[in-house]
């Protein structure tokens, strides 16, 4: 297949370039490089394989955008490109709204205008807020009230592909989608090659590793009470290439003008000190912890119920070991230190 990947050159989009590249497809990037790394898509073949092609630009831009889709006729895109950090959007919703959504508009203004009729959209767990009592472990189904700009961006992005699906099936040109709606990625390529590198850095799991490279003092614990069974929040930590398993799942299995939304996490809930404590015997480093105030926007406890993903895509994670998927992140991060500078 032609694919347009946008936000190719991130964390999860060059682990997805990369894997589609594996599969043989033709992979087109549109990437504007504020947290992406032109070096990811070099270590997979930018400049040496002809079936990689990239363009810098805005997916918020027509320009950009249209430019990117006279480049080949795609018969999907993976649209990857987002901003998605859940403290930063409450302190900038309308940055958030403008990349998330307006983003995705121009995406799917395109899609109409070059009638490409698949799209594999990154969605979140977080659409689904604080689920009601009884409703952990998350299913499809769960009533979706984020708590945060973040999620909302995501939940609006839902809508607008729905809206959007419906107009072109009454115009007899059936579009296809998938919503994946991630939990918490983690994780690095185990060949080594893809790392992840953020500037700034908020995530949980490379803030640990960066602390143990001794780049910072401590990790911050953002609130220790929660109702949850330490205190800390739980989440569900899936390895990247799982997720990336998902989007090809997704793709492959999508039938014209039809749509589903997927949860894709492995199902089982870590708390904050639990992931500490994996780093800590991962690196090997004592990984001194602070315990502060909560953080705006957290939910307390997510993770997910993997049966409709296993049951409709037959997708199952590779990577269920938590030191192991902590393993193949501290693999890159010591090998690399600065990142894609190093
Ligand atoms: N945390 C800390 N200290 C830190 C960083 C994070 O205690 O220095 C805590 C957070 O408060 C949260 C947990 O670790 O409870 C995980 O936080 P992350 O920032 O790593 O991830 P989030 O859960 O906020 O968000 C991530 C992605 C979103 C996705 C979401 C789904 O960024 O895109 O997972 O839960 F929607």
């Amino acid at each position: 297949m032609n694919v347009l990947v946008t936000g190719g050159a991130g964390y999860i989009g060059s682990h997805a370039v990369q894997r589609l590249l594996r599969d043989g497809h033709t992979v087109f990037v549109l990437d504007n490089l504020v947290r992406g790394h032109r070096k990811a898509l070099r270590a997979i073949g930018l400049g040496t394989n002809d079936r990689l092609r990239f363009i810098e630009g805005e997916v918020t831009k027509p320009t950009a955008i249209t430019r990117a889709f006279r480049q080949l006729p795609f018969d999907c895109v993976m649209h990857f490109a987002a901003l998605a950090y859940v403290g930063e959007s409450v302190d900038q919703p309308l940055r958030y709204y403008d990349a998330n959504t307006t983003g995705l508009l121009r995406i799917l203004q395109a899609c109409e205008k070059f009638n490409v009729r698949r799209l594999v959209f990154s969605s979140s767990c977080s659409t689904y807020g604080d689920p009601p009592e009884g409703r952990i472990p998350v299913d499809e189904d769960c009533p979706q009230h984020p708590v945060s700009p973040y999620g909302r961006t995501k939940l609006a992005g839902e809508w607008l592909i729905r809206d959007f699906a419906e107009s072109r099936r009454r115009a007899g040109k059936p579009f296809a989608y998938a919503f994946l709606r991630y939990f918490n990625v983690c994780g690095c390529d185990t060949t080594g090659l893809l790392g992840e590198d953020h500037e700034p850095e908020t995530h949980l799991v490379p803030i640990l590793l960066e602390v143990a490279l001794g780049k910072r003092e401590r990790v911050d614990i953002h609130g220790t009470d929660y109702p949850t069974p330490d205190g800390t929040c739980v989440r569900d930590y899936v390895h990247v290439e799982d997720l990336i398993d998902a989007h090809v799942l997704a793709m492959e299995k999508m039938r014209d003008g039809e749509g589903g939304a997927y949860n894709v996490g492995i199902g089982k809930g870590y708390s904050v000190r639990q992931i500490i404590e994996s780093a800590r015997r991962v690196t090997k480093h004592a990984i001194p912890s602070h315990e502060g105030p909560r953080r705006a926007g957290d939910a307390a406890m997510l993770y997910n119920n993997p049966e409709k993903i296993r049951r409709e895509l037959g997708w199952s994670p590779k990577h269920t070991d938590l030191d192991e998927i902590i393993a193949t992140a501290w693999r890159w991060f010591s090998a690399n230190p600065n990142g894609y500078e190093s």
